[in-house]
């Protein structure tokens, strides 16, 4: 079975294509960007709607592949930006009808827990999910995924691509921010973990008022929220691990390409005794390809269900 998967929750359009044994055969993106920062929804949707044709015809032709190949079309239902959601789930739309193909709406959360799990051929681990809009920490129970801790406001990605506003950085800031921050040294910030879940607002509206009262430089800052915003999810996650004796943890998410925060990760999990896996590069941010393999997984249990902006991972 060959699977094409579209992502189209926020600033990326993707298109991959899998098999059913987990052979990623094509994984095109290509994302809207600007250089002050922020995502203009409007914007987001007109891109995706420009780009769409390329990308597709990009993916067949890394697959060496067809629309007669394909056995039917996944597609991120939600959590995301509606207008980004509707500009998918149209275009979706127009080539299931255009091709005669059936099509399943996947939660764009799940597939990024999913497409980590195949890759490294996991079968229960803690998931640690970082991306722009969520943090959270989570497990299977009964084939179930469920949340045991998450941000109690910002997820760590937007609280990053926001300091980096300010900076004049551009968007995406967290790989901005990861660059700055090697020539940087620790000035204090809140520590904000409670029980098993987090908080970065207080830490944004401190560094906020560093930078803009001139005491700490640019680089002090990005190591500074680097190394307390990692060690708090890092705290977090070894509690988890102790608590559900799993052996092994996995990072998703965009921020998951962040390599202090691996390492920090990974220190944790082999004092533990334990291991940590992360995904390679293109497999850590959005893409088409964890549609395409969750909507294999998802295949008799969902259809054609427009779009959900607000479907949790713990509603699979
Ligand atoms: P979600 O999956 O919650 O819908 P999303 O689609 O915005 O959110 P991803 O594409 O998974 O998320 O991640 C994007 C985020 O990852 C951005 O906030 C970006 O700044 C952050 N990011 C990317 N690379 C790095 C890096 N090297 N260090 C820190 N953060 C990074
Ligand atoms: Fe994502």
């Amino acid at each position: 079975m060959i699977i094409l998967g579209v992502e189209s929750t926020a600033h990326t359009f993707g298109v991959g294509i899998v098999t059913s044994d987990g052979a990623i055969v094509a994984n095109v993106t290509d994302s809207f960007t600007s250089t002050e920062g922020g995502m203009i929804p409007h914007e987001i949707a007109d891109h995706h709607k420009n780009v769409a044709e390329k990308v597709l015809a990009k993916a067949f032709t890394d697959a060496g592949k067809s629309w007669s190949d394909i056995n039917f079309i996944a597609y991120s239902a939600g959590p995301g930006l509606d207008p980004a959601l509707w500009a998918g789930y149209n275009i979706v739309k127009e080539w299931s009808e255009k091709y005669g193909k059936k099509i399943v709406g996947v939660n764009h959360c799940a597939a990024h827990l999913s497409i980590g799990a195949v890759w490294n051929k996991m079968t229960d681990p803690v998931y640690l999910y970082v991306s722009g809009v969520n943090t959270q920490i989570i497990v299977q129970e009964g084939g179930k995924y469920k949340v045991i801790g998450e941000t109690l406001d910002l997820g760590l990605g937007n609280m990053l691509d926001k300091f980096a506003r300010l900076l004049q950085l551009g968007f995406p800031g967290g790989p901005k921010i990861e660059i700055l921050a090697k020539n940087g040294k620790y000035v204090e910030l809140p520590y904000v973990v409670k029980g098993m879940d987090v908080s970065f607002s207080g830490i944004l509206t401190k560094i906020q008022q560093l930078y803009e009262r001139k005491q700490a430089s640019k680089e002090d800052l990005c190591f500074s929220v680097q190394e307390t915003c990692f060690a708090m999810l890092t705290e977090v996650v070894e509690r988890a691990m102790a608590h559900t004796e799993k052996k092994e943890l996995l990072l998703v998410g965009g921020v998951g390409a962040n390599k202090r925060f691996c390492e920090m990760l990974n220190i944790m999990c082999t004092e533990r005794g334990t291991q940590f896996y992360n995904v390679p590069m293109n497999l850590a941010g959005d893409q088409g390809a964890m549609i395409a393999w969750e909507g294999f997984l998802r295949k008799d249990t969902y259809s054609d269900m427009e779009v959900n902006p607000h479907w949790r991972v713990d509603e699979v």
